[in-house]
């Protein structure tokens, strides 16, 4: 299997691969790194044009239980907190399945199938440190969001943490 495996470093906005030189081009849990929608649409018209077919699979916005809920609730947080506290942004809030399809479809994608993927598994790492808030500027938002992450810190120590459903979609060229 090992000479079946070429890693690239790579950015993905510029795959070093001719047009049409794969079968198939995936990103799993990766959409939520890229940056927002004009790269994402960029990195998705990449994929597009390496492969005549892609499959996508991203974490969901959705809490079925509790458990996921306070995973979510604390995952929501990151985004502000790092934004406010460093100036740069940490990964985007999880995308529905209707902005994943839409996003597809700019890139001239065409979905071919889509479905939410129950996981059933703990997903502690959204979890991040409470002093990190400290350095967020403006004492308002640092009250605010000091009593958001107590929420969301009891929602876990009560709960626990799970996966939300994750999306997985498939698309072809249009
Ligand atoms: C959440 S991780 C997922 C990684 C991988 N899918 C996995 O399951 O281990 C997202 C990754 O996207 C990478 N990334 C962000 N922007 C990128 C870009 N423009 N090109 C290539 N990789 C990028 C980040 O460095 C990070 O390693």
């Amino acid at each position: 299997m090992t000479d079946r495996i070429h890693p690239v470093r790579c950015d993905a906005r510029h795959l070093p691969f001719e047009s049409s030189s794969v079968d198939l081009s995936v990103c799993l849990h990766g959409i939520r790194s890229l940056g927002g929608p004009e790269n994402l649409v960029t990195i998705l018209r990449e994929m597009l044009r390496v492969a005549p077919r892609i499959i996508l699979a991203e974490t969901l916005p959705v809490a079925k239980n509790d458990a996921q809920q306070a995973h979510l609730a604390m995952y929501n947080l990151r985004h502000e907190v790092f934004k406010m506290a460093y100036g740069r942004q940490d990964d985007l809030p999880y995308p529905s399945m209707d902005t994943l399809v839409a996003l597809v479809e700019r890139a001239g994608g065409s979905v071919e199938a889509s479905r939410a993927l129950e996981m059933d598994l703990p997903h502690a790492l959204a979890h991040f440190p409470r002093a990190l808030i400290e350095e967020v500027p403006d004492g308002m938002e640092r009250e605010s969001l000091l009593r958001r992450w107590d929420e969301a810190d009891a929602l876990a120590q009560r709960f626990g943490t799970d996966h939300p459903p994750v999306s997985l979609v498939i698309a072809a060229r249009a």
